[in-house]
């Protein structure tokens, strides 16, 4: 089969040949892919640099994605730590590790989006007390995962939710998926924790994707520009954009009622993540999210990663050509 294959870590995977997997366990299942999402954490899947590494080669990345099986249902899977990943005409899936899509999704929309969806959907819905009528503060709003988080916590009913980027331009585009207010992470520091300190120092939750610096730097401004400093605040680190680790002031825990919980698989069972896939797939398919998505044709993966990093859209690989009318249609 065709599938992109990461021979040196030091470089783009390659569109070429790759021998099929075969089913092993009792739930596996051979699917054709579909569609699989380029995701930050793919990347440092295929550049070795995430934790799971196991430094061997060569290996097929792609951690989720949409395929069809023999049975004629479409699903969307997350797949084991495993050397063949999504981005391949087949994977092997484990269907406990699936779900079936409802009627109407689309593969490009659901591919792009779980991944950065999951993030903040489980984060309120699993890591911490979130109700109706709270106030959120997104850091790293302008990244995927933080467009999904404004528009998510907007559909569960935050309040006030401040959004917190440093691209201009796409911290410009916010305002219209749910979020009330904006602060520019860009430029001089110090204006940046002015403009922090008071839009955002009486939200109730933090969803936090930059960690590092700008992390560090927001949390003394969010703790200190508190009027109610005994108020609850839930700092929920969920990724590392800007780095990860990041200097914590020690009286930032001191000075308020701060707790700092994380979220991402191991704090969350896969259990768990899974069972809030279905609704969360509901939502992309009825079209509540918008969805920034850029189908790319597997056979072009080394361009693709290339021009990964100089857009902000989320890159979506077809292995297949792409539309397919059946697919399109969700038909199974
Ligand atoms: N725990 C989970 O379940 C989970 C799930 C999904 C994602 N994540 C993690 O969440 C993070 C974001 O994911 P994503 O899908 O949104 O990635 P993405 O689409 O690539 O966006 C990353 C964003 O971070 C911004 N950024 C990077 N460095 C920054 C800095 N120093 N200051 C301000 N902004 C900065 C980028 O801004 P520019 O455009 O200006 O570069 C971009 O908007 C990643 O670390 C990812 O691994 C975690």
């Amino acid at each position: 089969m065709k599938a992109a294959v990461v021979s040196s870590f030091a470089a783009a995977p390659r569109y070429q040949e790759f021998p099929a997997p075969a089913p092993a366990g009792d739930h596996d299942m051979v699917v054709d892919v579909i569609a699989a999402g380029l995701h930050p954490r793919v990347r440092s899947q295929a550049d070795g640099s995430h934790y799971t590494s196991t430094g061997e080669l060569p290996l097929v990345p792609g951690i989720d994605g949409v395929g069809r099986g023999a049975d004629g249902l479409l699903r969307y899977f997350i797949l084991p730590d495993t050397r063949v990943g999504a981005m391949a005409e087949q994977t092997v899936i484990d269907t406990r590790r699936s779900i079936v899509l409802p009627s109407g999704s689309d593969p490009i929309a659901v591919a792009a989006a779980m991944n950065p969806a999951m993030s903040s959907w489980v984060a309120l819905r699993q890591r911490v007390q979130f109700h109706a009528g709270q106030n959120v503060l997104v850091l790293g709003a302008t990244g995927n995962a933080g467009r999904m988080a404004v528009q998510i916590a907007k559909l569960l009913g935050a309040d006030q939710i401040i959004a917190a980027g440093r691209n201009a331009a796409r911290l410009a585009g916010l305002p219209a998926l749910g979020a009330s207010g904006t602060v520019l992470l860009d430029g001089d520091a110090g204006t940046a924790a002015r403009l922090l300190g008071r839009a955002a120092s009486d939200v109730d939750v933090v969803i936090d994707y930059l960690w590092g610096q700008p992390t560090a730097a927001a949390m003394t401004a969010v703790v200190t520009g508190r009027a109610d400093r005994g108020k609850p605040l839930t700092w929920i680190e969920i990724g590392s954009a800007a780095g990860p680790t990041a200097p914590i002031p020690s009286a930032a825990l001191r000075a308020a009622h701060l707790t700092i919980v994380g979220c991402g698989q191991g704090s969350v069972t896969t259990r768990e993540i899974l069972a809030e896939l279905p609704a969360l797939a509901q939502q992309i398919t009825n079209g509540t999210f918008d969805i920034d998505a850029r189908p790319i044709p597997l056979a072009d993966v080394e361009q693709a990663w290339a021009g990964a990093a100089h857009t902000a859209q989320r890159i979506v690989l077809t292995p297949r050509p792409w539309p397919r009318p059946a697919d399109a249609a969700g038909e199974r």
